[in-house]
């Protein structure tokens, strides 16, 4: 087969990895990629969401099955303009349709979705521009902290939690001013669910579904979870509450399965929403129950650089499942190990940062139990430079939780670019 994926952050690099160690893929195209995907297969110049220019690539180089790693493609669209476009319905995609990835792209739409479908997530309501009043009125029957959502795609940045009344009323009145532009047109605002947090991903052809590794991301810049959210600095799989048994008597990712797994499933179907991709299910442990706080419509990033490392199985035969709908055949089967991923970035970052630094130490920090993927990386005079604020995102593997961290941060020991920086306490909290 040749393969398309679409990106270019360490969560592609990790499913190119993957991809290109599967017998199954002849050609791989990565668009438009980073320095990492180089080494996996071809990085074309295109964006993931110029639709006419992936129509031509995936014409001209006779791709069998695109891959969709962001949001972006997919909530523009990508998989209805295949299924409607002659030339291109026969090309699998895996990915939801632009409905189903409304699950991301609008906040109210999810939560309405979650209520019609008794999902468990915290109660909520929805204001408009000139529902400013209302929204002030309903904050004053909350209790602090109190969670503000802008309803549609904010590259992450689109959820506030203050901690007074008074500064939740002033930021409801900034977010339905513009500050968020359009995407702030309608702000959710939800109760706060108090607990630690995890990250569960289930892929479907929108009938069967698998559900992959369970991982747990660290969002903060700072030591602790402080200072403010990033794209993610640092992630570990599997996590240890997730497989085990609460007071009830019964396992977490069981209650995960029956209580929300199911019925997020059933409830696409129900209502005629096509979804062939991923699901992933932020959820909240709250005193050993599971409450959703966010669905994506695909990966998550850092989390998949040590989902995927973890998936033994084919993942081109995955994807294939996924986009033709036959992932009843699929047999997924996981490495039992732990894995543990450090993310290096930029000086700076998640603020203003330089790019251009060369990186050194990238093939000294390879090896058997370790591998690095790179996130924003390019090459500039033949030298592997940063390119983003998130730079590499380090995985090790180990028979235990420490073994893998232990990997992870010794690979890092031996990395360096200038201004550099990591988090030390990954994985700390589980322990
Ligand atoms: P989201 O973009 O929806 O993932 O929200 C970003 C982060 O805000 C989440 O990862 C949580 O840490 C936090 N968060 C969102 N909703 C809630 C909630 N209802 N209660 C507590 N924390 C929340
Ligand atoms: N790690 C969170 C995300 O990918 O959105």
């Amino acid at each position: 087969m040749n393969i398309l994926l679409l990106g270019s952050g360490g969560r592609e690099h990790a499913i190119a990895r993957s991809i290109s160690a599967s017998p199954q893929c002849d050609k791989l195209f990565i668009a438009p990629g980073n320095a990492g995907t180089a080494q996996c297969g071809t990085n074309v110049d295109m964006e993931p969401s110029n639709l006419g220019a992936i129509k031509q690539f995936v014409l001209s180089h006779n791709i069998n099955l695109v891959v969709v790693g962001p949001e972006d493609p997919l909530v523009k669209g990508i998989v209805d303009f295949f299924e409607s476009d002659p030339e291109l319905k026969f090309v699998p995609v895996v990915g939801p349709s632009q409905e189903g990835a409304r699950l991301e792209g609008s906040k109210d739409f999810a939560k309405a979705f979650m209520t019609r479908h008794g999902i468990p997530t915290a109660a909520y309501r929805t204001f408009t521009k000139d529902e400013l009043a209302e929204g002030q009125a309903f904050l004053k029957t909350l209790k602090p902290p109190y969670v503000l959502k802008a309803d549609g795609l904010a590259a992450g940045k689109g959820v506030v939690i203050p901690e007074t009344l008074a500064e939740a009323q002033a930021e409801l009145a900034e977010m339905l001013g513009g500050k968020f532009g359009g995407a702030g047109s309608r702000v959710v605002i939800e109760e706060y669910l108090s607990g630690i947090e995890c990250s569960v991903f289930v892929a479907t052809d929108g009938t069967t579904y698998k559900i992959l590794p369970v991982a747990k991301d660290y969002k903060r810049i700072g030591e602790g979870d402080t200072g403010p959210n990033t794209g993610g600095m640092g992630a570990v799989s599997p996590v240890p509450f997730a497989d085990s048994r609460n007071a009830d008597g019964k396992l977490f990712m069981s209650k995960v399965e029956e209580r929300i797994v199911k019925p997020t499933i059933e409830g696409l179907a129900a209502e005629k929403i096509a979804y062939r991709g991923f699901i992933f299910i932020g959820l909240m442990n709250v005193g050993g129950d599971p409450w959703v706080i966010e669905y994506n419509v695909r990966m998550g990033d850092p989390e998949t650089e040590v989902v995927f490392p973890r998936i033994t199985s084919d993942v081109v035969e995955l994807f294939e499942g996924i986009a033709t709908g036959r992932l009843d055949k699929y047999e997924l089967t996981v490495d039992q190990r732990f894995a543990a991923t450090v993310v290096c970035v930029s000086g700076g970052y998640p603020g203003e940062y330089k790019k251009g630094f060369p990186i050194g130490g990238l093939e000294k920090a390879a090896g058997k139990a370790t591998a690095v993927y790179h996130a924003g990386t390019a090459v500039k005079d033949k030298k592997i430079v940063t390119a983003g604020g998130r730079v590499l995102a380090v995985t090790g593997m180990g028979k235990t939780m420490d073994e893998a961290l232990a990997a992870g941060y010794a690979a890092v020991t031996k990395i360096s670019f200038s201004g550099m920086y990591f988090r030390r306490d990954i994985g700390k909290d589980l322990k």
